[in-house]
């Protein structure tokens, strides 16, 4: 018996080149939380930029993780503020932001205000040496705890813990929890390149006993 439909088209990683494996995998994972990260550059310059390899890792201690790839071989800010500063926020990106966003995506000099950018003001943090999106429905605030080198790849993931979270006092959070109202909180996913999983139907499916 074929392990196989002829119905699949099976593909090897191996065989295809660096974009066409990006393609596939931001492709397929999806929608992918976007981590928009503020941070300080050692002079006090503020940065502010979307990873969408990003991703929640625990919650006791509250752990969160991004991958950061390089720009032309070298760095991104982001990478360069965190090993600085040991600290980033994590700003939420709701509907509203998505425009924002996107703008502070753009590949500018080191030194440049991607807040200033994108028309945004900043807050900052009380607890770590960052500052965050004042227009942001939420915020992790993060202390790095792990710098970790991937194997074979040119990502650095980093490691935070969540080491104080902000929310805005107009988010009702459901009933008798500390979870918000994903319908009221209305965050953006990202699919492929340029496309966003805007929010939607939300489905309620209790876990079966
Ligand atoms: C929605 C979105 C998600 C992105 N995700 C990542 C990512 O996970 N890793 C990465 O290295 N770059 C990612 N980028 C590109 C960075 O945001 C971009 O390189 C940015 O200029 C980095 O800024 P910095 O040099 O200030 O750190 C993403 C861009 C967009 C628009």
């Amino acid at each position: 018996m074929p392990h196989l439909s002829p119905a699949w088209r099976a593909l090897d990683p191996e065989d295809l080149s660096g974009s066409e494996r990006y393609q596939l995998l931001t492709s397929l994972v999806v929608p992918r939380p976007i981590g928009w990260i503020s941070s300080w550059s050692a002079p006090g310059v503020r940065n502010l930029a979307p990873f969408s390899y990003f991703a929640a890792l625990a919650a006791s201690p509250m752990l969160v993780g991004l991958s950061v790839g390089q720009r032309r071989g070298g760095p991104k800010d982001t990478l360069l503020n965190i090993r600085e500063r040991g600290a980033f926020c994590v700003n939420v990106v709701s509907e509203s932001l998505l425009e924002a966003m996107n703008a502070t995506s753009a590949e500018v000099p080191r030194g440049a205000d991607e807040f200033d950018l994108a028309h945004l003001t900043s807050g900052v943090s009380g607890r770590v040496d960052a500052p965050y999106v004042a227009e942001a429905p939420a915020v992790l605030e993060c202390r790095m705890t792990q710098e970790v080198a991937l194997d074979g790849a040119p990502n650095t993931l980093i490691i935070g813990r969540v080491v104080g979270v902000l929310v805005r006092p107009d988010l009702p959070m459901m009933e008798g929890t500390l979870s918000l109202d994903p319908e009221v909180l209305r965050p953006v996913g990202r699919l492929w390149g340029a496309a966003y999983a805007m929010p939607g139907e939300v489905r309620r499916l209790p876990r079966p006993s």
